[in-house]
């Protein structure tokens, strides 16, 4: 099992150009079942997830072409299977994201129940209800939810919670569903839209993606097209919190400048001289030792849960005291146990973190436990004294292209241990 080694480093500098967004390609690979026609994606980062996705898109009979870059042309019109096994499912929760698709093309569909994760249970609950509403047959029985509709039906669905998938699920369905369907309590995240966008692209009706009302008016094909995957904010956020972390100046390219904007006024109290373009942000600390914040997670616009374990690092070494409260998942603070062993000193109270600053962090071996905690855990890792070593890294593959290549031209010692 790899694991990666992160040597004290000083302050990163530099230019890194970031890559489509995991949470966009996703729903965008499976909305590709929706499509009478071959369907061109573009700027798919090359992760395990991805990976996963096409996996269960050609056991489903898509033919797919995948050429060395990020292009992947999707052929969806041979399919014979409806079935998304538990062998791939279990290995990504995002697999959920086929059933709406192929309910609403092909009328039938069978998914494994995704298991919970190191962060939650994960329900899918909301995802089923509201198929229901939309006129599915849906029993879950021996690990699977099978479902069977002539045609969904447009309905009127409230989510009871915010949630992503939940809402592209539902969207996607409702794009081929009789009439007209209407989600409330939408989820409003900048994936959501590109989802929105890409289905529009392929002749859906869809309006008020990105607020929490969508408004989608059934039709009766949906045809192949060419769209472009939007960059991932993340992943952006994450360079600038290890920027902020070292102290350093970091410009990240190619990205989003208008999606991160609760992270950027945090890291903008945090200190940090923030600027940015059309598709650049700029970080400069100008060499100071970032101050704590306050963090409190919530559904976009507000703070991202997704750069929660990074703040936690952050605050970890920070001049001050920063609380920092999970309100979206139940169990995202796995990450504050192995910074400890760094040295690092948290004090958790239910969903809230005390974190009080320490001028150093000293060099252990960690465990990353998911994504955004193997990201936290390397980030602490660069401004700790000695050599850090993270194991069960394969979680940080899933969600980050390349990322000690990317952390190595910004000047971190980073390497992978085979
Ligand atoms: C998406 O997960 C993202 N994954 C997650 O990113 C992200 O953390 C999360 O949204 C919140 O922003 C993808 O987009 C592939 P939710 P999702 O449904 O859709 C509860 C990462 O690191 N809920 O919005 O699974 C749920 O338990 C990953 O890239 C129900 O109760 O999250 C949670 O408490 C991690 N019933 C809350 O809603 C349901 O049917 C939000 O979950 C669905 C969700």
């Amino acid at each position: 099992m790899d694991k990666l080694q992160i040597s004290t480093s000083g302050p990163l500098k530099g230019e890194v150009n970031i890559s489509g967004a995991k949470n966009a390609s996703l729903p965008i690979l499976a909305a590709t079942l929706l499509a009478d026609g071959i369907m061109t994606i573009e700027n798919v980062p090359h992760l395990k997830d991805v990976t996963t996705m096409l996996g269960l898109l050609g056991r489903m009979g898509v033919e797919l072409t995948v050429d060395e870059s990020t292009h992947i042309d999707i052929d969806p019109t041979r399919i014979q299977r409806f079935v998304a096994p538990y062998d791939l499912v279990k290995t990504m929760r995002a697999s959920i994201l086929v059933l709406g698709p192929m309910l609403a093309r092909y009328g039938e569909a069978e998914v494994s129940l995704p298991g919970g994760c190191a962060i939650g249970s994960r329900p899918v609950n909301l995802h089923i209800e509201g198929l229901q509403r939309m006129g599915a047959q849906i029993s879950v029985e021996g690990g699977y939810i099978r479902a069977r509709a002539k045609r969904l039906k447009g309905a009127t669905i409230n989510l009871d919670i915010v949630t992503v998938t939940g809402t592209e699920n539902l969207l996607m369905a409702a794009t081929l569903a009789e009439g007209t369907t209407v989600i409330e309590n939408a989820a409003r995240e900048p994936e959501v839209v590109d989802l929105a966008n890409c289905l529009i692209a392929m002749g859906a009706k869809i309006e008020g993606a990105g607020s929490a009302t969508i408004r989608i008016q059934g039709v009766s094909s949906l045809q192949g097209c060419r769209y472009r995957v939007l960059p991932d904010r993340i992943e952006t956020g994450t360079f600038l919190v290890a920027a902020a972390m070292t102290r350093g100046h970091v410009k990240t390219k190619n990205t989003c400048a208008h999606e991160l904007d609760a992270v950027l006024l945090k890291l903008q109290e945090a200190g940090a001289d923030i600027s940015r373009g059309e598709d650049w942000i700029e970080l400069d600390m100008h060499g100071q030792r970032p101050r704590a914040v306050d963090i409190h997670t919530a559904p976009y616009p507000a703070f991202p849960t997704d750069m929660q374990a990074q703040f936690t690092a952050l605050n970890a070494v920070a001049e001050g005291v920063g609380t920092i409260t999970e309100t979206v998942f139940e169990n995202r603070f796995m990450h504050a146990q192995e910074l400890r062993r760094m040295g690092a000193d948290i004090s958790l109270e239910h969903n809230t973190a005390i974190i009080r600053g320490v001028e150093k962090l000293v060099a252990a071996p960690v465990m990353a436990t998911d994504l955004r905690a193997s990201a936290s855990l390397i980030v602490a890792g660069l401004v700790a004294e000695g050599d850090t070593v993270v194991d069960r890294i394969y979680h940080l593959d899933r969600g980050y292209e390349c990322i000690e290549e990317k952390l190595q031209a910004l000047g971190a010692r980073i390497r992978r241990i085979h």
